[in-house]
């Protein structure tokens, strides 16, 4: 059975939760990794026993012997990296968002279908079990016609005028920081539970803090923290508040909040959805459990399960009842649907299951630019595909 080479470029924060997940999956070896910084590049090699530290994504992209890359670099160099990568004959695992804008995300679709090449982007959190249960259930009907989506998505890591990170950077981050990030994992998640589409936004963005001070010396890896640091007076114009309206296909209607200025709150993702026959909740600070409501009876919560959950979804609850999965086990089983549907490809075959290739990559980038527009001009905007 074909063995395939896999390249990381970018060994930050995501770079290196890739790095360990891979490692998990059979199948496969890291040939090789490089960064920027090629001082992160070598330790990062060292420490997993990756075989080669390329010069930089330029000679990977080169690299014929590479079958699949992961793009773990800032949000700027998706679109080149990735549709170099496809030009040359490569599988892409891109993390998000998938480009700059959508003309760039439209494009990369395109390129895939054209080089015929398997595409994989980190919308990981459709990976906790039970939110493949959720979705499912929903698609079997178990909540009836869908009449509300809600939730939030909240982080506190730009509280302080002295949080800076690229992602407040236009140059490397694009047109948004919140809504394109947290923003496209929420929506992603909306859209990936309720099988309805997004058609319609009407959003409020904000800079709350139009003033920071960035560090003076070199790069801030994300989530990695400053000490003891000379700062610069810098005015930033990137979101990190944003709420929407949102108009599903069919009717159902949504709304949604983000903000990174949410003191205490890490990783706090909130989703719920109502039908007409139930509910649904689920909450990332307890991601094993789903949020079963009911008018008549009592209402549930649903433990992930290999022996519990639907057949189609009890390969993605990987340990027996009772012991809880967790966010690096969310990524691989991300990758094992990525690189499954690798091997498909290879046997000429199509995968029998959902999971996020640069098309729904794209339709995020179609809802954050519908939401832009609609903070522009203070009115609905729909999403144009
Ligand atoms: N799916 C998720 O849950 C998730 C989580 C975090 C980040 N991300 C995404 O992953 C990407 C990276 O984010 P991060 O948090 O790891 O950032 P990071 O700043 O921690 O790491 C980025 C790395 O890319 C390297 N880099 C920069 N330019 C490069 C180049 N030209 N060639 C090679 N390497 C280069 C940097 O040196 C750094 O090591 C972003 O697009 C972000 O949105 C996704």
């Amino acid at each position: 059975m074909k063995r395939y080479r896999v390249a990381v470029i970018g060994t930050g924060y995501i770079g290196v939760v890739h790095i360990e997940q891979l490692l998990r999956l059979p199948g496969l070896e890291i040939a090789g990794v490089a960064d920027r910084d090629m001082g992160i590049a070598r330790t990062t090699a060292a420490r997993y026993g990756i075989p080669r530290v390329y010069d930089g994504a330029e000679e990977i992209l080169q690299d014929d012997s590479i079958d699949v890359i992961h793009n773990c670099t800032p949000n700027n160099l998706h679109f080149e990296i990735n549709s170099r990568a496809m030009e040359a004959g490569k599988h892409v695992f891109s993390e998000k968002p998938l480009a700059l804008s959508a003309a760039e995300s439209g494009q990369l679709v395109q390129l895939a279908e054209k080089h015929d090449r398997v595409t994989g982007i980190g919308f990981c959190y459709r990976y906790y079990p039970v939110l493949q249960e959720a979705a499912a259930r929903i698609a079997r009907g178990d909540i009836g016609t869908i009449y509300n989506i809600s939730g939030s998505y909240l982080q506190d890591w730009l509280l302080y005028a002295t949080d800076y990170s690229w992602r407040l950077d236009p140059q490397m981050a694009g047109v948004s920081n919140i809504i394109g990030d947290l923003g496209s994992h929420w929506c992603d998640l909306a859209q990936f539970i309720s099988g309805l589409k997004i058609e319609e936004v009407m959003a409020d963005v904000r800079t709350t803090l139009p003033s920071r001070k960035r560090p003076k010396w070199g790069q801030v890896l994300t989530f990695s923290g400053t000490a003891d640091t000379e700062y610069e007076e810098v005015s930033v114009e990137l979101d990190e508040y944003g709420a929407m309206l949102l108009r599903f296909e069919g009717g159902a209607r949504g709304t949604f909040t983000t903000s990174q200025l949410a003191a205490g709150r890490k990783c706090h993702i909130d989703i719920q959805i109502y039908g007409s026959e139930g509910s649904i909740a689920w909450n990332h600070e307890r991601p094993a459990e789903l949020w079963m409501g009911h008018r008549n009876e009592a209402n549930q919560i649903f433990f992930e399960s290999p022996l519990l959950q639907m057949e189609s979804t009890r390969k993605y609850a990987k340990l027996p009842s009772g012991h809880p999965m967790g966010y690096m086990d969310a990524m691989l089983n991300l990758f094992s649907d990525f690189y499954t549907a690798i091997t498909l490809k290879d046997a000429e075959q199509e995968p029998d299951y959902k999971y996020p290739a640069f098309r729904d990559g794209h339709a995020e980038m179609l809802v954050l630019e519908a939401a832009l527009r609609s903070k522009k001009n203070g009115m609905w905007s729909s999403i144009q595909s």
